[in-house]
């Protein structure tokens, strides 16, 4: 049987193959809401993966943003977003990714995250540390906010939610160096745990966004929490990594903006 990891590295490599092979083709897009959009690619992109899953693990759960939902007693569940950075793929943006986590008895035990465009594999598992291609990854150094490269996104909801995250972009732009808005919630938490980032926070997004690059941060000795700094889960509203050094200056600044989001 083969293992969890070269499963999961198959069904990256063969989705992100698709989603690479494609990105300048006409697509066909549909919209969830006003500016939240599905192409005929995050379809395809899931489809190969749950595939590949299904093939070496029929009995598992397996969880994915688009249509497959699939839970069951056998303690082991896929956490999967086949195209992370829709809204960049649909214009050609080569920012996005494909991410696949496997989730144990409520705890995440692998993270894999895909950028077909720059062939960057992200890796990780649980107590074995964070690797790039192959190679280790460790977060940064940087021990002072305004030496800071940051990156963040804004939810869907924006324009009919007052939890938008304006409030806080705009002191943490104030306090580092830079924001960047990248597009790929998943490839953000990847760079914070390759050290191209230094911090990273958002609200809102989902477990499918998180569960992956949220080990990959973790195992490459970064920190994971919501906005108090105290806890975590896949399924919360706000995200907050950071290379540890820089978590309770950015904790400190979220805290204390006052904020329609808070
Ligand atoms: C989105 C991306 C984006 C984040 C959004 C997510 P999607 O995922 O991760 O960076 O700001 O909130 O929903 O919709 O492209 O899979
Ligand atoms: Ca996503
Ligand atoms: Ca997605």
């Amino acid at each position: 049987m083969k293992d969890f990891m070269t499963v999961a590295r198959d069904a990256a490599f063969k989705a992100g193959g698709i989603l690479r092979e494609n990105i300048y083709g006409i697509r066909e897009i549909s919209y969830k809401g006003d500016i939240n959009l599905v192409t005929e690619m995050d379809m395809r992109s899931e489809r190969a993966i749950v595939g590949v899953i299904q093939a070496a693990f029929p009995g598992h759960g397996i969880i994915a943003e688009e249509e497959t939902s699939i839970r069951n007693s056998s303690g082991f569940t896929w956490v999967i977003d086949p195209l992370d950075g829709t809204t960049n793929y649909a214009h050609a943006y080569p920012c996005f990714s494909v991410s696949i986590a496997l989730e144990s008895d409520g705890d995440i035990i692998l993270g894999v995250v895909y950028d077909p465009m720059r062939d960057e594999l992200f890796t990780a598992q649980k107590g074995q540390g964070a690797a790039l291609n192959g190679k280790t990854i460790r977060v940064s150094v940087i021990d002072t906010l305004i030496k800071g490269l940051l990156a963040t996104g804004f939810p869907y909801d924006r324009k009919v939610s007052e939890k938008n995250n304006l409030d806080y972009f705009h002191g943490l732009l104030m306090a580092s160096q830079e924001v960047r808005r990248d597009g790929s919630a998943a490839l953000d938490l990847c760079y914070v745990a390759s050290g191209r980032f230094d911090g990273f926070w958002e609200l809102k997004l989902k477990p499918w966004d998180v569960a992956a690059g949220s080990l990959i941060v973790r195992e490459a000795g970064g920190m994971v929490s919501d906005f108090s700094g105290t806890r975590f889960s896949i399924h919360d509203s706000e995200i907050l990594a950071s290379n540890g050094r820089l978590h309770e200056q950015i904790g400190e600044i979220l805290r204390k903006t006052v904020s329609k989001a808070g």
